[in-house]
């Protein structure tokens, strides 16, 4: 019997294996109110992915409050006062999959797989971002309080 009971619970506990897709996320209005992880986003680190060149290249196409950033982009809102603007639930939606809220946006969908085309084999299956990079950045985005914080005046 205790047998039975263990073949069951391996039977049931199977489909948790740990896989590449992320997670299924509720999409509440325009929002995603659930963060994507237990533990709470860190500001520092969400600063560091927003200002990587090749991580989350947000400054290819935003500016923003980043005085020691050299070459932002001016083809997307400035993320000055992004904090402001939008709750953090906003934001999640924002970062994870924003073609839910502009199907023709130009901004990556940094945390679906499904229904992408022209992604690299490698990394096919394979958010741009994980769960916790996510709430990383928008615990940065949500300290960005200040609209007229921006850099993009500055030479
Ligand atoms: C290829 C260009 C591009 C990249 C890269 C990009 N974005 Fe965006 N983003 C946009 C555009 C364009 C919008 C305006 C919304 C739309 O297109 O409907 C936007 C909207 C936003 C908004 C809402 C802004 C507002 O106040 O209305 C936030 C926040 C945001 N992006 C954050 C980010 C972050 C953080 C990253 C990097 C992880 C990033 N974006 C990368 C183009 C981009």
């Amino acid at each position: 019997m205790r047998a039975l009971v263990a073949v069951l619970a391996m039977i049931a506990l199977a489909p948790m294996a740990p896989r590449a897709e992320p997670a299924p996320v509720a999409i509440v209005g325009d929002a995603i109110p659930q963060p994507l992880t237990a533990e709470a986003g860190d500001p520092a680190r969400g600063r560091a992915i927003v200002v990587d060149r090749q991580k989350g290249l947000c400054l290819l196409c935003h500016v923003g409050p980043f005085p020691d950033q050299r070459f932002q982009g001016d083809m997307a809102p400035d993320l000055a006062g992004a904090g402001a603007r939008w709750s953090s639930a906003q934001l999640r939606l924002r970062i994870v999959d924003g073609s839910r809220l502009n199907p023709d946006t130009i901004m990556p969908s940094y945390y679906r797989t499904e229904g992408l085309n022209r992604v690299a084999p490698a990394f096919r299956d394979k958010p741009i971002l994980d769960a916790r990079q996510v709430e990383d950045v928008v615990a940065f985005l949500a300290t960005l309080q200040d609209p007229s914080a921006t850099s993009s005046q500055k030479p």
